[in-house]
């Protein structure tokens, strides 16, 4: 019996600034950001979005299609938590109308988390194969505005349905793990922003790399040059073409710069259009493979790099799944992705600025979101969140 990845979609906000707004403001050349970092716009959340309605927006394609009894664990992976108490996965199965016996969950650890309730899914699913598991990661990612990681914010939600016998990847036993105690990029309890010691952290990441990699080659026996694609955590579109360059001479691959590249350039297409989503990036890179890769990637044996500030790495595999085409959420991506909207500079600074409240009155935010679900209101230091 194999296990693994049997559906998986995203969502991200409805609004975006193009970094050639940014890179006018700041008097830069936009290829600063278009070649340099490899990102060309970055999501905004409005008043109404958040990290619960992209989630339940990512996963409401995948429930519609199936028995939504059989799903025993929501795992929410996420580090912009709405709540230092209640799991934000709670409000997510209310509104998906999950069942009422199933485990809630919510995990912390940088970009990173998302990897361990995967890896926790499959276990659950291994030692029950009826049951299923919806894994959500959902991010907003946010800097200091005029700070080095102003260009590399964004947001997005992934959904992964675990289960056994699965239709798009099934992921393979062996990994291998890093951590160690640095402070590349955290956020304390009193920041709405992230703190970031831009370059110490890409250089972290090539090491976790490194060391993540040598772990999962020693238990696994796979060659660098036996994976056909890579799927690297995506902060920026570049971090992953450096970590795959870097990769192969470590692991003295013979492959060419040209050939290296083009194993994760089907990856980053949506990241380079959302920006970094922490905990959700690695895995929309996943989707952003499946949805627009030329070839089929039946059989193929697919590479993931998972990195968490802070630090927690892991390195593993999976194949893909011959058929799995037929159960992609492909074109409802293309749509959302089409509809978004476009911010200028100074509707970016309106929405980065724009704070939910916290005096405990009633409010009611303007419907802004084409979502599906929306953050209505907040009364009461309740969050009250809708359908459309
Ligand atoms: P920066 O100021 O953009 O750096 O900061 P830069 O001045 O070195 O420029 C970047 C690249 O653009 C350089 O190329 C320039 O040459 C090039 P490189 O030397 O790298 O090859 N460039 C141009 N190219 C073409 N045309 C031009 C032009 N001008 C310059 N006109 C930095 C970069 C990464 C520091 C910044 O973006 C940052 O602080 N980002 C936030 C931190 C981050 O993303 N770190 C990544 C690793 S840590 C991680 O991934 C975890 C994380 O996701 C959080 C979590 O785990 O929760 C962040």
């Amino acid at each position: 019996m194999s296990v693994g990845i049997d559906d998986i979609s995203f969502a991200t906000s409805n609004f975006y600034l193009d970094l050639k707004s940014l890179a006018d403001v700041q008097q830069i050349e936009a290829d600063k950001y278009y070649l340099g970092i490899g990102q060309e716009k970055m999501g905004m959340v409005s008043l109404d979005e958040d990290v619960v309605t992209m989630a339940a927006n990512a996963a409401l394609p995948i429930v519609e299609k199936i028995d939504r009894q059989s799903i025993s664990t929501v795992l929410f992976a996420t580090e912009t938590g709405i709540d230092q108490s209640k799991a934000a996965g709670i409000f997510v199965h209310g509104l998906l109308e999950l069942p009422a016996r199933c485990r809630v969950v919510e995990l912390k650890q940088a970009c990173y988390s998302a990897t361990g309730a995967l890896q926790m899914a499959c276990a659950l699913v291994a030692r029950n194969p009826q049951q299923k598991v919806l894994v959500l990661a959902s991010d907003i990612a946010r800097y200091d505005l005029d700070s080095s990681g102003e260009a590399t914010q964004g947001c997005g939600a992934v959904a992964m349905l675990i289960s056994a016998n699965p239709r798009l990847v099934e992921i393979e036993p062996e990994s291998g793990h890093y951590t160690e105690d640095v402070m590349d990029f955290w956020r304390p309890n009193y920041r709405s922003t992230a703190l970031v010691d831009g370059k110490y952290s890409t250089k972290i990441y090539l090491k976790a790399l490194k060391q993540a990699w040598s772990h999962y080659h020693e238990v696994s026996g796979v060659e660098f040059d036996q994976l056909d694609y890579v799927c690297y955590h995506l902060p920026f579109s570049r971090m992953a073409e450096k970590a795959q360059l870097q990769l192969a001479k470590f692991s003295k691959s013979s492959a060419d710069s040209a050939a290296l590249l083009a194993r994760i350039e089907p990856t980053l297409h949506y990241n380079r259009i959302l920006g970094n989503s922490y905990t959700a990036s690695m895995y929309i890179g996943l989707n952003s493979l499946l949805d627009n890769a030329d070839q089929d990637l039946s059989g193929r044996r697919i590479g993931f790099f998972s990195y968490g500030s802070g630090c927690v790495a892991e390195f593993f595999s999976g194949r893909i799944v011959p058929g799995y085409k037929a159960h992609l959420h492909s074109e409802q991506h293309a749509r959302m992705l089409a509809e978004r909207e476009e911010l200028d500079y100074n509707a970016y600074l309106r929405f980065y600025h724009a704070t939910h409240p916290i005096d405990g009155g009633d409010h009611q935010f303007e419907p802004k979101t084409r979502g599906h679900f929306r953050l209505a209101g907040i009364s009461q230091h309740k969050r009250i969140y809708s359908a459309r």
